[in-house]
Order: structure tokens, then sequence, then C-alpha cells
């Protein structure tokens, strides 16, 4: 069963988190300085790749740090072996292994795990999210005005003047409205599915980012979109995920 191996799979991906946790590795840079890479991604990932290809051989894989793995099939693991990887690498335990299943380009299955804070989110198309088992929901504030959201920003900066993500994080910090960065995109979402944040923005993804972070928000009760408020999909860049009475006015205020 998918879910089993989900799951498995998660867990395999989390013992080694664990076990590297605030031990020493090796770090890399990957396009900037700051843009790590350390042996426990590679480990998790390792582990995480075993898993899968134990149950499902033939399925295909898209994951951070090996690439894509094309094969004949309609289910895609998207895999994020360490989201948070900054943290991980600073001994900051705001990390978690995050792996999608898509079936003919539907996410079907999510799980998001930070093993540090023993925290499992978990959706499936269709049957709602939960968090180590018990049904989540987002939150039900309906005011920007009083609004706790969080966002990210990218590694490599885009050269545009002014630059869209700052002036954004500028007129919501103007507005007093407190927002955070925790430097996990998987662990954004979740908080936003379980209601401790009531939104976030983000304008450079990728796919291993919010593949199983965005069905727990939808199953959650809350909404993904574009920036355009278009359907969301994990193949493009943008995101904004909101308890979904949020949405429209957040939408207005990230386009004005
Ligand atoms: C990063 C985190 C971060 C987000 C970056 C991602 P990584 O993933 O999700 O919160 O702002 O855009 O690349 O590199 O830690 O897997
Ligand atoms: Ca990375
Ligand atoms: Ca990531
Ligand atoms: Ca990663």
């Amino acid at each position: 069963m998918l879910k089993t191996t989900l799951l498995k799979a998660t867990q395999a991906g989390a013992k080694v988190l664990q076990e590297y946790f605030n031990g020493t590795f090796t770090v890399s840079h990957k396009s900037t300085v700051n843009d790590l890479v350390t042996e426990a991604d590679k480990a998790a990932e390792t582990a995480i790749i075993n898993v899968i290809r134990e149950d499902y051989p033939d399925h295909q894989i898209l994951s951070e740090e090996a690439g894509e793995i094309k094969m004949d099939s309609s289910i895609k693991w998207i895999i994020d072996p360490i989201d948070g990887t900054v943290n991980f690498a600073h001994g900051v335990p705001l990390c978690c292994v995050s792996i999608g299943v898509e079936q003919d380009g539907e996410m079907i299955l999510g799980a998001v795990y930070n093993p540090l804070m023993n925290e499992l989110f978990f959706a499936q198309k269709g049957f709602g999210a939960t968090l180590n088992d018990r049904r989540i929901s987002v939150s039900s504030k309906t005011n920007v005005s009083n609004a706790f959201m969080v966002t990210g920003f990218p590694y490599l900066w885009e050269e545009e003047q002014p630059n869209h993500a700052l002036v954004t994080l500028e007129r919501f910090l103007k507005q007093g409205l407190p927002v955070r960065r925790l430097g996990s995109a998987a662990i954004d979402l979740c908080w936003v599915a379980c209601g401790r944040f009531d939104a976030f923005w983000e304008h450079h993804l990728n796919a291993w980012d919010s593949a199983a972070g965005y069905l727990i928000v939808q199953e959650a009760g809350g909404k993904v979109t574009d920036f355009k408020g278009n359907t969301y999909s994990p193949y493009q860049k943008q995101i904004l995920a909101t308890n979904g009475h949020l949405h429209n006015d957040l939408l207005k205020e990230i386009n004005r």
C-alpha cells in the first residue's frame, strides 16, 4: 500500500536526521555559500529511496539531491530528504523530511515529519489531514490586520528592481504584522494547516519543498494558489497558502 510505504520511507529518513542532528557531519555549498547540503541530506535521501525502491521498483522519483529518476509509471514520489537544511546544519530543530506522492499529475498523499519535535503531518487526498494521527484544521481568522504569517526567502535573489519579495514583505511589516521566517517551507505549510499560522507565501519554491505540504494545507481546509489565484501546482515557483478566509485579501496585498 502506498500509504504504508510513504510512512515507512518518512520514518527511515527521519531516523537519519535524528542520528546526525547535533553530531558532526560534512557540509558543502551548492548555488551560494549559504545554500547548503550535508552528509545527512544525502544519507536520508538514500534511506528514503531504498524503502520506496524495495516496495515499488518501477515508480518515478524526483528528489532534491538525487534529481529525477524517470520510469514508465503514473506514480511519482517527490522527496525533500531534509527541508530546512540550513537550520539542521546549525543545530536548529526546525527541519523535516517531506515526501509527496503524485498519481497522474495529482498529489494524493503527503507526509512531513519533524522528528526533533516528534511532529508527523499527513494527508491523503479527500480524507483530511492529521498531526500525529489527530485531525487538524486551518485557523478561522478573517482579518488580515491580525494575521500571523510566515514566509521564506530564496538562496539566489532575482535581479528585478524593485524586488517583489522584498516589496511584499515590507508592505506587511509596515502594517505592523508579525511575519516569521522559519527556514523550512514544508513546516511553514504544515503550521498553516494546523492553525498556528494563518498564511504562508514564498516567491521561489521547488516541487520537493511544497509537494506534501500543499496537500496537507488543502486537506486541512485551507487554500493554496499561485500569486494570480490560479490552482496551485508544485512545479511553479510562487505559492500562497492560507486558511481560505484571508486568501483574496492577501492576493490583493501581494499584487498591489
Ligand atoms: C529551503 C527551505 C526554505 C525556503 C527555501 C528552500 P532546503 O529548502 O524550504 O524555507 O525558503 O526556498 O529551498 O534547501 O532547506 O531543502
Ligand atoms: Ca536545499
Ligand atoms: Ca526544501
Ligand atoms: Ca532539502
